[in-house]
C-alpha cells in the first residue's frame, strides 16, 4: 500500500529530478607519477577514473622509446579496474628532441612501431603524446607527425590523443612573458588541424601561473573559459576537448638571496603539505570571487606568501565550463596532489548517471554570509513552524522559492551536502525526515557550518 508519506517522496521525487539535469557523462582522465602517493591516490579511487594516463614513456630524437609501467597499474589495468593510456614525452620536454625527431621520418617510424608494439604487450587502450616546448617553427611538422600517427594507431585499433597547451588567442604583442610562451609553448599547436588526426586534445587549461611568474591561480574561472572559448571559436568540436583540471597547488613565498635579491619562489605542494603550511601559519582559505578558486595569504618575517589551491570547490566551478560547453571530458593533473573530496565530486557523475545541478548562471554565484543567515532564519522559522504532520506545506514553500532559494545559496552547495548524506548512508531508508526533505536537511548543515568553506572544515 502506498502511505501518505512515500506518496509524497515519490512526488518530491519527480519535482526534483526536474531540476535537476541528467549530465551527459564526460570521460574522466587522471594523470598518475610513479611516485606512491600518486599511484596510491589511483589504486583507492579507480572506480571513479575512466583512463588513467601514467607520465611514464620518453622518446629521444633519434625516436628510441624507453620507459614502463609501475606494476601497481598495470595489476590494476590486468584485472580490469583500470584502462590504461600512457603518456609519452620528449624527454625532459627538450625542445631539440622535437625538432630533429620531427625532420626524420625513419625516426618517427621506429618510435611508432615500439610505441605499436609495447601497447599490445601491455594491454594499453593507445597512447596519448605530451610534447611540450613545441616550438612555433615546429607547428606544421608537428601535425604532420600528429597525423601520421594517427593513421598507424588506427590500423592498430589503439587510441590516440594529444596533449596540448592552452592559449586563449593567437598572441601578437610585445610582453616578453607571453611572446615567449606563444613562441616556444603554446603557439605550436594547430588546434583546429589537429583536433582532425586525434580522438581529443587534453587541453591542458593549468598553469596559468607557474614558478616562472609571479603568485596567482593555477587555472582562474575566466582563463579557462577563455581558453575553451578559443579553442571552439576555431572550430574544434567540444567532443574533441578534455578540459584541463588542476588537482594541484601553488605556493609563492617572497625569499632573499645576496645575489638575485627579494624574488618569488614558487612551489606546488600536495594539499596534505598546504594544510599544514596553512596551519603553520595560522592562516585560513578564503574564496576568491573573481577567480573562484581558494587562496590565503601571510607575511613571514615580513615576507608576503601567497597560497592558491585547487580543490572540490574550484572543480565544481569548473565541471560547469564543462557542461556549458559539453565537452568530451576532463584530464586531471595529477593523482596524488589533489583535495580527497575531489573523488567526491567526480563520483557523482559520469558512468553512473548522477544528476548535476543546474545553473543558469555563467558566473557562479556564491552566497555571502549575510545572505545565508537571512534564508537560514527564514527557513528555519518556516521549519519550526510546519514541523511534524505538516511537513508538505514547507515543502511547497520550498518548491516554490527553490529558485530563488538557489540563486542565494549556491546550488553546489546543496547538491554536494545532499549526495554526502547519501554517501556516509547509502542504504539508509527513506523517511520522512530524509530525501524529501532535503532543504531542510541542507539548511540545517549549513546553519551549523554558517560560513564560507575554509579548511578548518575539512
Ligand atoms: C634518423 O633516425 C634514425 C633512426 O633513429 C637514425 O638511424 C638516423 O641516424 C637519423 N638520421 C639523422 C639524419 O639524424
Ligand atoms: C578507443 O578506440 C575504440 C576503438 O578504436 C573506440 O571505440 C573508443 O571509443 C576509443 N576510446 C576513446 C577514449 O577514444
Ligand atoms: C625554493 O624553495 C625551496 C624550498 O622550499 C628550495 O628547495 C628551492 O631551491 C628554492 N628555489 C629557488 C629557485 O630558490
Ligand atoms: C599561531 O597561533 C598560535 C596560538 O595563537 C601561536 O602560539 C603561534 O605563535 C602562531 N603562529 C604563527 C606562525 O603566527
Amino acid at each position: 500500500m502506498i502511505g501518505f508519506w512515500n506518496l509524497l517522496l515519490l512526488i518530491n521525487a519527480v519535482l526534483f529530478l526536474n531540476y535537476c539535469v541528467s549530465c551527459s557523462d564526460f570521460e574522466r582522465l587522471i594523470y598518475v607519477t610513479g611516485n606512491e602517493r600518486s599511484l596510491n591516490s589511483v589504486a583507492e579511487n579507480y572506480q571513479k577514473i575512466d583512463i588513467a594516463s601514467p607520465q611514464c614513456y620518453t622518446t629521444n630524437k633519434y625516436g628510441e622509446l624507453s620507459g614502463g609501467v609501475d606494476p601497481i597499474l598495470q595489476k590494476l589495468s590486468d584485472e580490469g579496474k583500470i584502462k590504461l593510456l600512457p603518456l609519452v614525452m620528449n624527454k625532459g620536454f627538450d625542445d631539440e628532441i622535437l625538432t630533429v625527431l620531427l625532420r626524420n621520418q625513419t625516426a618517427q617510424d621506429l618510435l611508432l612501431g615500439s610505441l605499436v608494439k609495447e601497447a599490445k604487450k601491455h594491454n594499453f587502450i593507445g597512447w596519448q603524446y605530451d610534447f611540450e616546448h613545441l616550438l612555433i617553427t615546429n607547428r606544421d611538422v608537428y601535425t604532420q607527425f600528429v597525423a601520421k600517427s594517427n593513421l598507424r594507431f588506427k590500423q592498430e585499433k589503439l587510441n590516440f590523443s594529444i596533449c596540448v597547451c592552452p592559449r586563449s588567442k593567437d598572441y601578437t604583442g610585445s610582453d616578453p612573458y607571453l611572446k615567449f610562451m606563444w613562441e616556444e609553448w603554446n603557439g605550436g599547436y594547430d588546434f583546429l588541424q589537429l583536433s582532425k588526426h586525434v580522438d581529443f586534445l587534453a587541453y591542458m587549461t593549468y598553469s596559468e601561473h607557474t614558478g616562472a611568474t609571479v603568485s596567482g591561480p593555477i587555472a582562474s574561472i575566466n582563463w579557462v573559459q577563455a581558453c575553451v572559448n578559443f579553442a571552439l571559436s576555431l572550430g574544434v568540436p567540444a567532443s574533441k576537448l578534455s578540459l584541463g583540471i588542476p588537482f594541484y597547488h601553488g605556493y609563492w613565498k617572497t625569499v632573499f638571496d645576496k645575489n638575485k635579491g627579494i624574488h618569488v619562489n614558487g612551489s606546488s605542494p600536495s594539499y596534505l603539505e598546504i594544510l599544514k603550511i596553512l596551519k603553520d601559519n595560522n592562516a585560513s582559505l578564503e574564496w576568491d570571487t573573481n577567480y573562484k578558486v581558494n587562496k590565503a595569504s601571510f607575511m613571514i618575517d615580513y615576507k608576503s606568501h601567497h597560497v592558491f589551491v585547487e580543490d572540490k570547490d574550484s572543480l565544481v566551478v569548473k565541471l560547469l565550463v564543462l557542461k556549458d560547453n559539453n565537452l568530451r571530458g576532463i584530464c586531471c593533473w595529477v593523482a596524488g596532489q589533489e583535495d580527497p573530496a575531489v573523488w567526491d565530486v567526480l563520483s557523482l557523475n559520469a558512468k553512473n548517471h548522477q544528476t548535476f545541478p543546474t545553473t543558469h548562471h555563467t558566473n557562479f554565484p556564491r552566497y555571502t554570509n549575510r545572505d545565508l543567515r537571512e534564508t537560514i532564519q527564514t527557513k528555519k522559522t518556516l521549519t519550526k513552524k510546519y514541523k511534524k504532520k505538516q511537513y508538505f506545506l514547507c515543502l511547497t514553500w520550498i518548491m516554490l522559492f527553490q529558485k530563488q532559494f538557489e540563486e542565494t545559496i549556491s546550488s553546489y552547495s546543496w547538491w554536494e551536502i545532499y549526495f554526502k548524506e547519501k554517501q556516509q548512508e547509502p542504504n539508509k531508508k527513506q523517511e520522512k525526515h530524509s530525501t524529501p526533505f532535503l532543504w531542510i536537511n541542507l539548511v540545517d548543515e549549513l546553519l551549523e557550518q554558517n560560513k564560507e568553506p575554509n579548511i578548518q572544515k575539512s
